[in-house]
Order: C-alpha cells, then structure tokens, then sequence
C-alpha cells in the first residue's frame, strides 16, 4: 500500500474494542505452500461499548471457510477481503466464529506472520503478524486464552510448539502427528506463536523461589546444541535476578527458545516460547565474541523479562510501546550491571544511547518515547522507544529512590497484572509510590529532542560563594515547534583541587536530594556556601539525564575529573570531552588546510589512566577509545565533511599509539593469558584492553605492530583475540591483510554467523576500494539479499559503519544503498525500512553530499509500488 492511501493512526483516536476474544482454539496443519489454518473464536460483545458491526483484521488472507455457532455463514452475510473480515450484523450476544484461511510460508519473505526459515516452519506476529494467519482483532488490548494444535508430517516436523504447557500429543496415519498446546494466561495475538521442524534441543531445569520446578528447553538446529550453553545459563541467571531484584516469579510449567536463522529483529518474547535470531543464541568460544557473549546475555534476560513487563501487563495499543520496552530495557540493563560492572555497563548504554537515539533525535526522523501518531508501527521500534525509553525508567528512580521505585514496581505488578496498560497508569504507580507528582516529568514521554544543559559556574572568592548557573532547552523537532521545560535529575558532587569530594550543601536557589539536583524550570542558580576555594563541578553523574551537557568547566577541570572523579562514568565522559574538544577543533584546522594539534594533556591523562591500576581493564579499556567518528560528526552537527574527521581521529589515535606507545606494548604483554578462554566480564576486560592496545600500536603504521597483530591472528585460541586482530590488520594496507582475511574466510565458511563478521569487517573498511569491495560481496555465493543478518552485515554496516565510504563525495555509496533498498523492499519492507533509515542524517551534510544523499531518497520516494514501511521512512527522512 503506497503511502499516500496509508492512514495516519493518532493516539488520541484510541477506542476501546468493540468485540473481545474469551478463548481463541487454533489449528494448524503445517504444510510448505498451503498451510491450513482453522481458528475457533469465542467473541462477546464488549459491555463497555454500544453494539457494532464484526470487523476483524487481515493481512493477505484467502478464506476458505466460515462458520457461526457451527452453521456456514451466507455469502451476503459477510464481506471477506485478504486484509479484513466484516460480518456488518452480527448478534449483539456471545457466538463462535470458525475462520478457515489458508497462508503459503514458503512465500513468506517479510518474515512476519507463518514463515519458514532454513525448513523450520515458524512465526512472528508483533507487531501486526497475526493478522497474517487468520482473521483476527489485531491489537494488544484484546487478550484471550489460547490453544493451539499443531499437526504435520513426522519427518518434516518431529519437533511442534506452540505457548504454554503441552496438553495432548500423538501419532496419526501416513507419518504424520500431532500436538495440542494450551497457555493459560490471558495475552494479545502478538504474543502467539508456533514453530514446526526438525530441531534438537538442550534441556535444563530450574526451581522458582517458590519451589516450582520449571522445564527449560533451548531448539537449535542439529549439530549446534552445544553452542546454546552460555544461553541456557544466561536464562537461569535471568530467572533468579528477576526473582531477587522484582520479586518476579515464572509462570508456567516450560520456558522454552528457539533459535532461527532468519528473523528481522533480535528475538521476541512469545510467551513461554521465545523466538531468536540465532545470532543471540549460538556461541562458543571459538565463534563468538566477548561482545557477542554479552549480547546473548542481554537479549535472552531481556525476553525473558518481558514475562512481565509486556505479557502479564501488556500495552493498551502501540503508541504505549515503550511501556513494554522502555521497562525491559532498563531491566535488562539493571541485570547487566549486576553481572559485570556497572560503570562499564553505563558508559556502554551510553555510547549507544549517543551513536543512535540522539542522532535519531536531532534530525527528521525524532518522535518522542510515546508517539502521537504513526503509518507504519513496525517503524516505531526504535532507539527513542527501547533506550531514551529505558532512560526515563531511570530517571523516574533516580527522582524517588531506589526505595520508592522498587516499591512502584511492586504497585505496578499487583495492580495491573493480566491488563493491557497505559504509559499513564505506570506512572501513577510511581507517584503513588513516592507522593511525588509526576505531570512534568510526563514530558519525557510527549517531547521529542535531546534537552541541552547549559552551566555556567562562578566562584566568588572573597564571600567564599560557588553559583551554579543552569538553563535547559529542548531543540524542536518535526511537529513540535516549541517545548516546556523538563524534569532533568542531575545527579552531582563538587570536588576540591586535590580532587576530594566536598559537601554539597546549597544555600539558595533549590533543594538538592541526596545528591541530585533537580532542574525543573527554564533556569536555576544554586549557591553553595563555605568555599574556601574554586571547586570543581561533576555534573550529570552516572548520566543520570539523557541531556546534552554544555558546560564552562575548562580543560585543566576536565583533567582534574578525569583522574579523581568518585564518579566512574564523569571520569570516562570528562576524557571524552577533552577529546571532542581536539578532534572538533582539528576537523576546523584540516578543512582549512591546516594541521592537527596534538594535546599533551590528553595524552598525559590517557597515560594515567592506562597505568591506574585500582580501574577495572574494561573500563580503561573504553578510556582509551577515542570519540567515534558518528560523535565527532554528532558534536558539529551540520556541515559535515567526514573524510576531515576520519582524518583527525586518526591522527589522535596515531598519537596515542606514538606517544604511550611503551605503556601499551607493556599492558599488551602484561595481559598476556595462558588460560583457556572464558567468556566472563573480567576476563573479556583483560582482552578488550590488551586489544585495544595492540590497535593504538598498530594505528602508527609501525610494522613490529602489523606483526604482532598477524602473530595474535594465528595464535589465537578464541575468536575475541583472532577477530580484534583481524580488525587492527584489515585497517592497514598490508599483505597481512589480505592473508587473514582469505584464512579467516576458509576457516569459517560453513559458519554463516562467523562470516557475517567477515562481511562486516571488510564492508566497514574506511578504504577508498570499500564500495568494490562490497558491491563484490553482494555478488558471493555466500551472500543473499533473504537473510536478515548477512544483508545488516554487508548493506547495513557500510551504510551504517562506513562513515567515510557511505558518504563517499561523488554519491555512489548513496546510489549503492538506495538501489540495494530497493531491491529488498519487495521481498522484506521491515528491512529494507531499517537500512533507509542510514539516510537519516542526510541534512547535516557538506552541501555537496547532501544534495547527492537528497537525490537518492527522492528515487527511492518516486519509485512505483513502494512497501508502506519504507514510504513512511524516505517521506519523514525528505521531510
Ligand atoms: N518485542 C521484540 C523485543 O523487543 C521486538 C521484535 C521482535 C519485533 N521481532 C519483531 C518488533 C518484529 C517488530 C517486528 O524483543
Ligand atoms: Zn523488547
């Protein structure tokens, strides 16, 4: 459907439903091309509404067969076309309805709705997939009790599952079988699911707090089960967290994952059977990744804690989305903390918080965490949704404590379960909570833009007098020309010049709670009494606002911060700072013909924070890692030449491995290891800085360097260590390159989650030849344009990793990824959507690459028969 026919969906146009579901029976018999699909709705008339006509939802649906109360429905009695079903006069009492559709998963490549993926017969139905398998009402605040038999052939499908507990199950004539499971718990379509195939499986068990012991089960395909450990262990590490910091209890007697191998999104929490991409699943040490570890550990908790926030309290309708997934990002990111160390967890959220939600923000595709309205949900599962949404989360706790949260929560849970929710009423629990009233702080949900902090400090030194000087404002974005001002909770500390903490105590101008400022209004001056010298100010500690901070603080205060900030995020954030502040003022210098400055007061800091030996090595680590080019092209925001900022983050990084050279070729040794790889957050520490030390070294171009990269390459006894190599070598040109690449590819090949890597390196690769390079991979046997991960690891990791090589001057990184857009958008809008949204910050642009980047997404835009999905992200991008 073009866009033009598409409607605009407005929040304020919620209705409640005209007709509810009690029990929903489903049967399906899975067949390649003509899967048949008998459903069985209990609908009543909902008492809340007058009497209205039957309209059900229907994406591509051919009816085979209708039936009310068991009698076959006249033809003139109903209108039936593939999007939606009308009985215009139904009886204004409880009946049964009989739908009979026939849906085709072999056809099926948006993979939402009944799909199959590698023979694996499987579905996803969030947001709108249900309605791809029968006729049904399609949103969330209908929510039934379901059962679903399953029947197919015994070889094509040993394996069948659907929600809940198993039931019945048996052997029929011709090699066929059946299974009929039933959930109990009342949910939304979205949340059906139903997988058929020839899978093998691990099984684990756990015992719920109160004694249950709950079957856990993990469906990979043959030969992979033992690459699902660390996802099994990661589950139960889940079930208990969720358990001892929410008091959240598992529900029904099986937990079970599946993993495939094409899915659009990272995985999805059906209930009691959770389908995953099987990137968040599969990994040994030999495969996968310490990050890759850790993205298993964060997407199954985040699955699994969607059990109760999302489908024991479900989503009014889908503007509330970040009800479900603003919380279960938080809670996912609270259960890293825990696992590993929260400092690092913090700085990690907030680089990606940064690199994606605040450029999501500030250009034309910014909407706020509650959309007032949309054309296509499947576009709103985004950075602003997921991470500005688990920010508010966080705010909210940070506002009323850690106490009064908790206890929120607990509100929450006992009075909402087994209801579809508002952003509304999740608030109110808190308010409830803490007596606190949160209308103001209902902002973050209704504004869209990255608020700017700006402070201004003075020190009035005969009246021994600190006044802190702080104004907000929020951008306006599309829509929203003027804002009001926000609830922005600054959590802070004052430091003295031997960088001990002082007491912060204001005589004038706000309360301050515990240590958190409170700014609420457009502007606000604090007074701190009893100086008896100029202190230093870290604000914004913990990043406790998602804010843009613009502050007065001068470099030597940054380097003060930087090595005794109590605070470990203000120590990372104050190095940062400082680097911006160099590689924005080079960026200036080399598009005047001029050179970089070195700063040796960055350099002596870095150098003192790699030889701190109190900091964890992670957290060192991220210290080390200079300012990506996205947040040096984020800092200057328009006019952007990125070959001048590739340019100037090279030349840091080459002077940081020039000039701390000795100190890293000493960490790299010292962190050397003889024990076999374990994938746990210390030991993946140790790796990332002893990695991040050999790039700084080879940054130089120096050839002992390139060799100790090759020689790591060889050696390595885990694909961390072999894959940071490879990633240093495939940045220079030397023949080292090239040979690890070709070995790296041998090595791998019959690993398609391994080569994705392979892809990615090389379609990220800053060099000129990158556009060749992957125009050919997207001619490889390997490659094909159906599989989700390997076109995100080719298109989507040039368009969105290669800042230099995507926006290359003369347009043909534009031209490459608008007709590969194009070419996906027939088969997968969902995909090809996604991959549109790398134009997204097309206007900030020098004005020649903006001009080529505006005449790609103005094809893209006139070209005939355009997936709705994609029409709503060029028609927002073009603006
Ligand atoms: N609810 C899923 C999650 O947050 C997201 C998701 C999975 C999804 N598959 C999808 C969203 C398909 C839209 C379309 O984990
Ligand atoms: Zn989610």
């Amino acid at each position: 459907m073009r866009t033009d026919t598409a409607p605009l969906i407005r929040l304020t146009d919620y209705r409640p439903p005209d007709w509810l579901v009690e029990t929903v029976h489903l049967d399906v018999t899975l067949h390649p091309t003509e899967t048949r699909v008998r459903a069985s709705l209990a609908l009543i008339p909902n008492p809340a509404v007058p009497p209205a006509p039957l309209v059900l939802d229907g994406d591509g649906l051919t009816l085979v067969s209708l039936r009310r109360d068991g009698v076959s429905l006249p033809a003139d009695s109903y209108i039936a076309t593939p999007d939606k079903l009308t009985i215009p006069q139904p009886p204004n009492r409880p009946f049964r309805l009989d739908i009979e559709t026939v849906v085709d998963p072999t056809a099926n490549t948006q993979l939402s709705g009944l799909y199959r993926s590698s023979g694996t017969w499987c579905t996803q139905c969030e947001a709108e997939g249900f309605r791809r398998i029968t006729y049904f009402p399609d949103r969330p605040d209908v929510m039934a009790v379901y059962s679903t038999r399953i029947e197919a052939d015994k070889s094509e499908a040993p394996v069948l599952l659907a929600n809940g507990n198993l039931i019945d199950s048996g052997e029929l004539p011709d090699n066929r079988h059946f299974a009929v499971w039933h959930d109990p718990h009342k949910k939304p379509s979205y949340l059906f699911a139903l997988v058929g195939g020839d899978l093998a499986s691990i099984e684990d068990k756990f015992t719920t707090m109160t004694g249950r012991d709950v079957t856990l089960r993990i469906y990979v395909e043959h030969g992979k089960e033992d690459r699902a450990d660390y996802a099994m262990d990661a589950l139960k590490r889940s079930m208990r967290w969720d358990e001892e910091a929410f008091g959240r209890e598992y529900d029904l007697d099986i937990f079970m994952i599946v993993a495939v191998s094409d899915f659009n999104m990272g995985a999805m929490e059906n209930k009691g059977l959770n389908v995953f991409n099987d990137k968040y699943v599969l990994a040994s040490g030999e495969t996968a990744t310490d990050g890759d570890f850790a993205g298993i550990e964060s997407v199954i908790a985040h699955e699994y804690f969607h059990n109760w926030t999302g489908n024991r309290i479900t989503c009014r309708d889908w503007f509330q989305l970040c009800l479900k997934e603003g919380l279960t990002v938080f809670r996912d990111q609270e259960f890293t903390s825990d696992m590993r160390s929260r400092p690092v967890k913090r700085i990690a959220d907030v680089r990606t918080l940064r690199a994606a939600q605040f450029v999501e923000d500030s250009g034309p595709l910014a909407h706020p965490v509650r959309p007032a309205a949309y054309k296509e949900i499947n576009n709103f599962y985004t950075a602003t949704v997921y991470e500005k949404g688990a920010e508010v989360v966080r705010m909210m706790q940070t506002l009323i404590g850690r106490e009064a949260f908790r206890a929120g929560m607990d509100i929450y849970f006992a009075r909402h379960d087994g209801e579809a929710a508002t952003v509304e009423q999740f608030i109110q629990c808190f308010a409830d909570a803490s007596g606190r009233d949160m209308t103001q702080f209902m902002r973050w949900y209704a504004q869209a833009g990255t608020p700017e902090v700006n402070v201004r400090t003075q020190f009035d030194a005969e009246r021994g007098i600190y006044t802190v000087t702080l104004k907000q404002s929020v951008p306006p974005t599309p829509g929203q020309a003027t804002k009001a001002p926000m609830v922005i909770p600054l959590r802070m500390g004052l430091l003295d010049k031997n960088g001990r903490e002082l007491p912060i105590v204001p005589v004038e101008g706000g309360a301050i709670q515990r240590d958190v400022l409170v700014l609420d209004k457009a502007e606000q001056t604090l007074t701190f009494g009893g100086m008896t010298e100029r202190p230093v100010l870290s604000i914004n500690r913990a990043f406790s606002a998602p804010i843009k901070l613009v502050t007065d603080l001068t470099n030597a205060d940054f380097a003060l911060l930087a090595r005794h900030d109590s605070d470990p995020f203000n120590r990372w954030q104050a190095l940062q700072t400082t680097a911006i502040r160099l590689l924005t003022d080079n960026v200036a210098r080399l598009r005047a013909g001029g050179m970089p400055r070195a700063d040796d007061n960055l350099i002596g800091a870095l150098g003192a924070i790699l030889n701190d030996e109190s900091l964890e090595p992670a957290f060192i680590a991220l210290a080390l890692t200079p300012p990506g080019e996205g947040d040096i092209a984020r800092e200057i925001g328009r006019d952007i030449d990125p070959d001048k900022i590739h340019l100037a983050r090279q030349a840091l990084r080459e002077d940081i491995g020039i000039r701390l050279g000795a100190d890293l070729s000493l960490t790299y040794e010292r962190l050397a290891s003889a024990d076999p790889y374990s994938p746990d957050a210390a030991s993946a520490g140790r790796r990332a800085l002893r990695n991040v030390a050999l790039d700084l070294l080879a940054a130089t171009g120096s050839s002992p360097a390139i060799t100790r990269a090759a020689d790591q390459y060889a050696d390595a006894d885990n694909m961390t260590d072999r894959m940071a190599a490879l990633a240093t070598l495939a940045q220079h040109e030397v023949p080292e390159r090239g040979e690890a690449l070709d070995d790296f590819y041998k090595r791998y090949a019959d690993n398609a989650l391994v080569i994705d890597k392979w892809f990615s390196l090389q379609a990220a690769s800053p060099h000129k030849s990158a556009l060749d390079k992957v125009r050919g991979l997207t001619a490889h046997p390997a490659f094909s344009m159906g599989n989700p991960n390997r076109v995100r690891a080719v298109i989507g990791a040039f368009a969105q990793g290669n800042l230099t090589q995507f926006n290359r001057a003369d347009g043909a990184g534009y031209a490459f990824v608008a007709d590969s857009i194009l070419a996906i958008d027939p088969k997968n809008p969902q995909l090809a959507a996604r991959l549109a949204t790398s134009f997204r910050t097309w206007r900030t642009l020098e004005s020649g690459r903006r001009a080529l980047a505006e005449t790609q997404l103005r094809r893209i835009k006139a070209s005939p028969n355009l997936s709705r999905d994609l029409a709503d992200i060029v028609e927002r991008a073009l603006g």
